[in-house]
């Protein structure tokens, strides 16, 4: 969210709390904040609360602001979303209505960015008819919803209208902010290691957390692809919206590669898949009583992505490449060997189970290296580099 400016709306709800948290999200984020409270909002939390937590200011009237001409005006004049958090029945009346008795409806009134509101209220209030009208009177006018949930609510009672957890209500933001950039492109990834037996308890696999190929399916999905993830294994959460199928051995992952593969228009081998497996993994638990040391032979693993980049309807291909030394000239001869326009490039020491990675885009004719960044920060700058190519 880096160099986005938010408006955060906060009305007069007992989950005020969760904004404070929202707006630690939205700053750690790189978002910078400007906050407009309503009244009731103020009973429940002081302006100091957001100043202190590092709101750039504080709107909590149309006359209290030095400098501001006219708070309501100005709040959302250069502002990527006006988000209402929490949005309490008694906006969404007014919003819908278009009614401005005060600074923060005014705002919504005068909004020249997208607005979005995060419901809070008594599950009875939600579901009240009035309420429903309003709500779809918003879609109508093209307003954003993040939630309400379900659950458990302050008063008691229990069903819809919770406010969603910040941290939920950052990732959809996210989503709403982000460009389309793939819109409805079927992508198809592989993260994470392979496992190939040995016997029934000892095997052989790589340090891969699949961190990075789970960042791109987030980054992926958020740029409006469709994205299935064969994933080796890893006890990561699978991204929202991603379609996962878990795999064990390199076998596996080219078995379900294979069968998936057709219905994708993109293809991103992020996995580090092993080369070779066990030639015949023993179905009994080795007992170095009896055998000593054992002598293992290998066989060769099929190469997924070359095998995708050989078929004659091939999507558009991605491999990575994770090296020890000669970094650009291994990765080049990637691109040659495994027939694919273009391989990211990391070094095993920055990349392998790290929460950043360095990469370099590698094609036939070019090498182009990013900074050191956050997996997700990496993801997304691939992600735009495959727009241009397919788009
Ligand atoms: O999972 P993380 O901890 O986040 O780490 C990320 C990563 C280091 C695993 C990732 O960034 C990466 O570099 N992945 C490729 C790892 C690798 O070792 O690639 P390779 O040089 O063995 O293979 C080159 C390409 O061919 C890769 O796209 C690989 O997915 C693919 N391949 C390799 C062998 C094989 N049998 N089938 C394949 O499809």
């Amino acid at each position: 969210m880096g160099g986005q400016k938010i408006v955060l709306g906060v009305t007069g709800s007992v989950a005020v709390y969760k904004s404070c948290e929202l707006l630690r999200g939205l700053i750690k984020n790189g978002a910078s904040c400007t906050v407009i409270m309503t009244e009731a909002a103020q009973r429940f939390v002081t302006p100091l609360t957001f100043q202190a937590l590092g709101a750039d200011q504080v709107i909590t009237s149309d006359c209290n602001q030095a400098g501001t001409a006219i708070p309501h005006i100005d709040a959302t004049r250069d502002a990527t979303l006006l988000l209402i958090a929490p949005a309490t029945a008694n906006i969404l009346a007014k919003a819908a209505q278009g009614i401005a008795d005060d600074v923060l409806s005014a705002a919504i009134l005068a909004a020249r960015c997208p607005v979005a509101f995060a419901p809070a209220m008594n599950t009875y209030m939600w579901h009240n008819n009035a309420t429903q009208r309003n709500i779809a009177q918003l879609i109508q006018d093209g307003a954003i919803f993040f939630g309400p949930a379900n659950g458990e609510q302050a008063c008691g009672d229990v069903g819809s209208g919770r406010m969603l957890e910040p941290s939920e209500i950052l990732e959809m933001m996210q989503g709403a902010l982000t460009p389309r950039l793939l819109d409805r492109c079927r992508v198809l990834i592989t993260a994470g290691p392979t496992y190939e037996p040995i016997d029934p308890v000892r095997g052989i696999t790589n340090l891969s957390s699949g961190k990075q190929g789970f960042a791109i399916a987030k980054a992926a999905v958020l740029a409006g692809a469709e994205v299935t993830l064969i994933a080796g294994p890893t006890t990561l959460k699978t991204p929202a919206g991603v379609r996962r199928i878990d795999v064990v051995t390199a076998l596996d992952m080219y078995n379900a590669v294979m069968a998936e593969v057709s219905q994708h228009e993109v293809f991103i081998s992020v996995a580090a898949v092993a080369d070779w497996r066990v030639d015949a993994p023993s179905t009994h638990k080795i007992k170095k009583e009896f055998t000593g040391a054992p002598t293992l032979s290998f066989v060769e693993n099929p190469d997924i992505l070359a095998s995708v980049a050989a078929l004659e309807n091939a999507p558009y291909c991605v491999g990575f490449a994770a090296e020890t030394d000669n970094l650009i000239d291994n990765a080049r001869a990637k691109v040659f060997r495994k027939n694919v326009p273009l391989i990211v490039a990391n070094l095993v020491k920055d990349a392998m189970n790290q929460d950043t990675n360095a990469v370099v885009f590698v094609e036939r004719d070019a090498a182009t290296p990013l900074t050191r960044a956050s997996k997700d920060a990496v993801a997304q700058a691939l992600i735009a580099k495959i727009a241009q190519e397919v788009n």
